[in-house]
């Protein structure tokens, strides 16, 4: 399987080939999802709610970002990964630089991903014109949580959706080379998809974007807590896990842990010198 580059994405628009992304956060997470085949792996700042326990992604630092864009990487080295800029680490050109330089060189990523429309039009271009692919995202943009009022559908009324429309046709004119759209109506994403030469990848903004991405916690039910209506359970990894943590528990209580076939033996002889 050969790892794809941002000029492959337009490619698979045309051929209609859905693209496949997923989020990972380290090591372990990465193989599995290059394993599985997963065409992007997106080092997400879901990560402050998925693995740092915070309340939303704006804790999450360009360290973080920088730390598990490098564990990811050294996982997946045949898959395409996007690292996310994190909240007001791009807020003008030279700051989206140096960030973005930073998941690009250490983090060694392929791409950022960077959330707003035309307001931040002259990052992404710099980015672009320093040779760094930039994924887009728009429609509800977690790091604007507070402006939003809440993690709620975007452009369900003609006026923002107009507005979303608009931004997406600015994202492409920016460079970007592909654009995240979270929780927008499908009718909505379905004209930007038909409008764009660059793909739309979707998260709650239903089937007719040119790709889908979700979150591994979300995916492998490894969260306990709230599940989005646009995210599906592949299996309740949170549920078996606790299961086989319990069964370890018990099993070392009772003394069936650990038992002949876990432990080293030594030479009888031995053994008898030691006693005497
Ligand atoms: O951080 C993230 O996981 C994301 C996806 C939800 C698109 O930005
Ligand atoms: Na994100």
């Amino acid at each position: 399987n050969k790892k794809l580059s941002v000029t492959d994405l337009r490619e698979k628009k045309i051929h209609k080939e859905k693209l496949v992304m997923m989020t990972a956060y380290d090591y372990p997470s990465a193989k599995m999802a290059e394993a599985a085949g997963i065409d992007m792996i997106l080092v997400g700042d879901s990560l402050g709610m998925a693995v740092l326990g915070y309340d939303s992604t704006l804790p999450v630092t360009i360290e973080d970002m920088v730390h598990h864009t490098k564990a990811v990487t050294r996982g997946a080295k045949q898959t395409m990964v996007v690292a996310d800029l994190p909240f007001l680490t791009y807020t003008n050109v030279q700051d989206a630089i140096i960030h973005a330089g930073r998941l690009m060189q250490e983090g060694l990523a392929d791409a950022v991903k960077m959330e707003g429309g035309t307001e931040i039009a002259s990052q992404i271009e710099a980015l672009v014109q320093a040779g760094i692919p930039v994924i887009g995202h728009i429609g509800l943009t977690p790091q604007a949580v507070n402006q939003l009022g809440g993690f709620k559908v975007q452009g369900s009324d003609p006026i923002s959706a107009k507005r979303i429309f608009i931004a997406a046709k600015e994202l492409e004119q920016a460079g970007c080379s592909g654009i995240v759209l979270e929780c927008v109506p499908r009718v909505l994403a379905g004209l930007i998809t038909e409008a764009l030469s660059i793909p739309t990848i979707g998260i709650g903004a239903g089937a007719e974007c040119d790709g889908q991405v979700l979150v591994l916690h979300d995916l492998l039910g490894l969260s306990e807590a709230y599940l989005p209506r646009f995210a599906k359970q592949y299996m309740d990894g949170y549920g078996q896990m606790v299961e086989a943590i319990a069964e370890y528990r018990k099993e070392v209580k009772e003394q069936a842990f650990p038992d002949h076939d876990h432990s080293f033996g030594m030479k009888k002889e031995w053994a008898e010198q030691l006693r005497n």
